[in-house]
């Protein structure tokens, strides 16, 4: 029989980043940069670095149990783990299935989803259709990324962009059917899969001594390309999702899009009409996080007492693979 539609809410939030803050002035002494381009060109000051030995499994961990702790629930209740990342623990398995046995649980389904800086809100909307539907009650769904994993740190065209930290959030049946997720604008393009990627370890170019010589297991990005098809479509998928709800720029109350560049934030806020004082922004202090960077700043945004209930939370984010995600949620 086919199950019944509900509304999935919110019930609980959590973040994590190393303790370690890598100043803008701190890459000046790696990389031929200076704090004044970055802040101008970026709006970055600084960003969480982990020490060496660290696992991206060891934040999703802690952001994992801030989120079931606000939330109530204990990890033996979660039905599904689901995590956004491309810098997992390792290849295989999924992350998802460490946290899971670091959870002190078992059984449940885990799985990760590769769709980089959109990896959170694409796992979101799958947790948010099993639950839904009925077939789970509650899930564990992760943003984490160990980014300077995989940076060049001798290219300074990147370098100074990213950052690591991991971000979750429990997810459940709304008791208020007015509350929750109230609708989905996603979107990918592969075309654009050149402009952002990571030539190594994969099936084309896997791990050899060469592979390794010619610098292929980092990030390389056709920044001023992926800037543009950024703000198209972050401003795309906003819009569509806000149709979808049956809802306008000016009903949400909080405008949560990825951090990834504070140009990128303001000319998206700007072409939507969103007001700037309803735009959150951390990207300041912690650089792109990638699939971290919506959950950490829901975390920091729930911390500082800008989500009331009834608010309209408006999250939106875009990545490698013109990966986009929009989606309306009352909180
Ligand atoms: O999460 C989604 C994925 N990523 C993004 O959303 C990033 C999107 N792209 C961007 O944020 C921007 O394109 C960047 C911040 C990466 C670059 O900003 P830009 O305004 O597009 O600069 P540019 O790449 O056009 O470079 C301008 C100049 C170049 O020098 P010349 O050729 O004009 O002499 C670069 O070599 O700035 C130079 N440059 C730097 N200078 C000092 C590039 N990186 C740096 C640096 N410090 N770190």
């Amino acid at each position: 029989m086919l199950p019944t539609l509900r509304r999935t809410a919110i019930l609980g939030v959590g973040s994590a980043v190393p303790e370690r803050v890598m100043t803008n002035d701190d890459l000046s002494k790696l990389v031929d940069t200076n704090d004044a381009w970055i802040i101008e060109r970026t709006g970055i000051r600084q960003r969480h670095i982990a020490e060496p030995g660290e696992a991206l499994s060891d934040y999703c961990l802690k952001a994992a149990q801030k989120a079931l702790a606000m939330a109530g629930i204990t990890p033996d209740q979660l039905d599904m783990i689901i995590t956004g990342t491309a810098t997992a623990d390792y290849q295989f398995p999924a992350v998802s299935t460490i946290v899971q046995h670091k959870l002190g649980t078992s059984g449940q389904m885990a799985m990760d989803t590769t769709a980089a800086c959109s990896g959170f809100l694409y796992s979101l909307s799958v947790a948010d259709h099993f639950i839904r539907c009925s077939t789970y009650d509650y899930a564990l769904v992760i943003g984490a990324e160990l980014l300077s994993r995989i940076v060049d740190w001798e290219d300074r065209s990147t370098c100074v962009l990213f950052g690591d930290g991991a971000g979750a959030v429990v997810v459940g049946p709304s008791e208020d059917e007015e509350r929750g997720i109230l609708s989905w604008s996603l979107s990918a393009d592969g075309a654009t899969w050149p402009s952002l990627y990571m030539p190594g370890g994969g099936c084309i170019n896997p791990a050899s001594e060469e592979s390794v010589k010619d610098r292929l297991h980092f990030i390389k990005m056709e920044g001023s390309d992926v800037f543009k098809t950024a703000v198209r479509t972050l401003q795309e998928r906003a819009e569509v999702a806000l149709e979808n709800a049956g809802l306008k720029p000016e009903d949400v109350d909080l405008f949560v899009p990825h951090q990834a560049n504070l140009r990128i934030i303001k000319a998206v806020g700007k072409r939507l009409g969103i007001a700037e004082e309803n735009v959150f922004v951390n990207v300041d202090r912690y650089g792109n996080t990638s699939a971290a960077s919506i959950p950490i700043a829901l975390a920091e945004a729930l911390g500082e007492g800008r989500i009331k209930k009834g608010d309209l939370l408006l999250l939106d984010s875009f990545g490698a693979g013109a990966t986009a995600a929009a989606t309306c949620i009352r909180w």
